[in-house]
Formats: structure tokens, C-alpha cells, sequence
């Protein structure tokens, strides 16, 4: 049975930008940001207060958020890795934090340097903080099929630190194939492990789609009751700590699939194509979107 509407979380100027090579300006961040609200989008993921040393990126996240024209009813979120992270978000009035953990000890290493369990004790203050002053806290699993450095992930390393992100207080956990190792298959026996002990209505799912999997991935998804979706306009970005991992599924053809289903997501397709193509030409390519480059051709 797959529900009515869906939550679409765009990541693109985040984890999609995160990843590009080519340094986007923030005059062009806060274009990009804006066609993305004016789509209809209800949450833009919009940057991450990390080191500049390692995400090169997104060192502009502050100008950003100071310089946001917000939409209303459009939450601007971004990641926060620590408490130095969490306080520079919030003093530039940032909607909704994200934390970000991992299934893979390897991975959560490579990605923020420490193991998981640091990472929840450096996560604990920040979720503190946040029900401190009404902000809420999304929480991401990375690795959850694949790893780069452990190859295949047990699905109950996943539900035991999906969980731990629950009971700390996040209202989402968000499941991430971080390197698009995926097929319905692994996703099925993942979701159902977590599923065992996080209730549906708490999880997103968070593709790449580097081997192609995504949307059948995300179509396994919805027929367990999964409401939200991560996607990244253009299929932009992938992950500096996952080698060869390419952009996230694009949120074009995304949206492209649940028209055709009949599921709600709000977005005006146009609007969404236009914004694809504005952050793809100042790529210098064309969006790595099937559903974009067809409707060009059209
Ligand atoms: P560390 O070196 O362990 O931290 O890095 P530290 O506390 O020892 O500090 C080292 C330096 O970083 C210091 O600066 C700090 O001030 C600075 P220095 O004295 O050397 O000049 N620092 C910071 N600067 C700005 N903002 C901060 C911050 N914290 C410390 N918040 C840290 C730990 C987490 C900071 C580092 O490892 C890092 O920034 N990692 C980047 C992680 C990242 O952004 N990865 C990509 C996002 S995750 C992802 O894409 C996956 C996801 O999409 C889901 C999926 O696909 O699966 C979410
Ligand atoms: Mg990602």
C-alpha cells in the first residue's frame, strides 16, 4: 500500500554541493536555494558547519543562511557534526540541525573522526541544546547497505544505531546508501531490520545512485510505508569520505516517478527542471537527471 503524499528532503545544495570540485559562489548557493523553495520543496538541506579544512565547500554556510530569503513553510536545515558546528548554525538563526552518524566504524573514521560511540557522545550535547532552544534534530545513518572500507553492512549494525539516534531524540533517522551499493534485495532485508525497532513514520531513505539502484530502491521503500525521500536536484554531489560515490538520486526523476504513481509531492516539475539546470550549467554540464536531459530533448 503506498501512502497518498510523500516528504521530499532536497540535499542538493549540501550533499550534492559538498562533493563538487568546482567551487559555487553564494550569490549563485542562495539562487540555487531559492528555485529549490520556489518548487515547491518544503525542506532544502542548505549547508553543513563542518571544517572548512575538510568540506572546502561549504565554508560559505554561514553567508548563506545570513543571506537566505526565506520561504514560508520552507525549512532550511543543515548538518552539525559537534557543538562548534551546532553554535554557528544557530547563530545565523538556522531552521533545523542535522547529526550525523554511521553503521560502519571505518566509515564514521574516514567521515568525522572518531568511532560511533564518540560520535553519539558528541551528539549528546548537541541534542541538549537543540531541546533547549525548540530545534528540531534529524539524524543520518551513513553506510547503511555498503561501506567503502568494510564492504558489506550488517542490517543490524544499522537498526542498533538507528535506534540509538531515536532514543537520543531525533524525530527522523534518515538511511543512508551512502556509495548506491543497493539493490531491493539488501534494502529489503536493511529496512526490515530497522523497521523492527523504528516505526516508519520516524525513517527516510537517503539514496545514491551511483550502481543505478535508486528509484527501485526508493520504490521498495514506499511499499513498506516509508513517507520521506532524500534527492538532490540534478543528481548532484556524492561523498569526499566514499570514494567513487556519485550524486544522490536526482530529485527530477524522483519526482518524475511519483507522478507517475500518483503520489503527491508538491513540487512543480518545472520549476524544479529550471532550477536542475541553473546550478548544472554553472557546472558546466548537463544534469546528471535522465528525466532532464528527456525533457530538454523533447
Ligand atoms: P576533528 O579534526 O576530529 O575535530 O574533526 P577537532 O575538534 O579536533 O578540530 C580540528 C579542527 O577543526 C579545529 O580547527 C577546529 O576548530 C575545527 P584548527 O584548530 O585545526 O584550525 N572544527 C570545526 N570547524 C568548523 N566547524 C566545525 C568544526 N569542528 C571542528 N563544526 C570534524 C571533526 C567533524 C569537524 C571533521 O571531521 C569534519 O568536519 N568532517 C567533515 C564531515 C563531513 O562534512 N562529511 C560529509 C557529510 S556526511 C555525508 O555526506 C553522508 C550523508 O549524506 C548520508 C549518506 O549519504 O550516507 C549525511
Ligand atoms: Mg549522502
Amino acid at each position: 500500500q503506498f501512502p497518498n503524499s510523500v516528504k521530499i528532503v532536497e540535499v542538493g545544495p549540501r550533499d550534492g554541493l559538498q562533493n563538487e570540485k568546482t567551487l559555487i559562489d553564494a550569490d549563485d548557493k542562495l539562487r540555487l536555494i531559492d528555485m529549490l523553495a520556489n518548487s515547491g520543496l518544503s525542506y532544502v538541506e542548505s549547508g553543513s558547519f563542518v571544517s572548512p579544512k575538510w568540506v572546502p565547500q561549504m565554508a560559505t554556510s554561514s553567508e548563506i543562511f545570513d543571506k537566505l530569503n526565506k520561504v514560508s513553510g520552507v525549512t532550511y536545515a543543515a548538518l552539525t557534526p559537534n557543538m562548534k558546528g551546532f553554535e554557528a548554525a544557530m547563530a545565523v538563526n538556522v531552521d533545523e540541525v542535522a547529526i550525523f552518524g554511521a553503521a560502519s566504524e571505518s566509515f564514521s573514521q574516514k567521515n568525522i573522526n572518531c568511532s560511533i560511540d564518540e560520535s553519539l557522545a558528541r551528539f549528546a550535547p548537541i541534542m541538549v541544546a537543540a531541546k533547549g532552544k525548540g530545534i528540531k534534530v534529524r539524524g543520518y545513518v551513513s553506510c547503511v547497505v555498503g561501506c567503502p572500507y568494510e564492504g558489506d553492512i550488517a542490517p543490524q549494525a544499522v537498526a542498533s544505531v538507528a535506534k540509538k539516534l531515536l532514543d537520543m531524540g531525533c524525530y527522523e533517522i534518515s538511511l543512508g546508501d551512502t556509495i548506491g551499493v543497493g539493490t531491493p534485495a539488501s534494502v529489503s532485508a536493511m529496512l526490515d531490520a530497522v523497521l523492527a525497532v523504528v516505526p516508519a513514520e520516524k525513517l527516510a531513505v537517503h539514496f545514491h545512485d551511483t550502481y543505478g539502484q535508486a528509484l527501485t530502491n526508493i520504490y521498495t521503500a514506499l511499499s513498506k510505508g516509508i513517507r520521506v525521500i532524500d534527492s538532490a536536484v540534478a543528481g548532484l554531489g556524492g561523498c569526499p569520505y566514499a570514494k567513487g560515490a556519485s550524486g544522490n538520486v536526482a530529485t527530477e526523476d524522483v519526482v518524475y516517478m511519483l507522478n507517475g504513481i500518483g503520489i503527491e509531492s508538491g513540487v512543480n516539475f518545472d520549476k524544479l527542471l529550471e532550477a536542475g539546470w541553473f546550478i548544472s550549467d554553472k557546472l558546466n554540464r548537463a544534469p546528471i537527471s535522465k528525466v532532464s536531459q528527456a525533457m530538454r530533448a523533447k
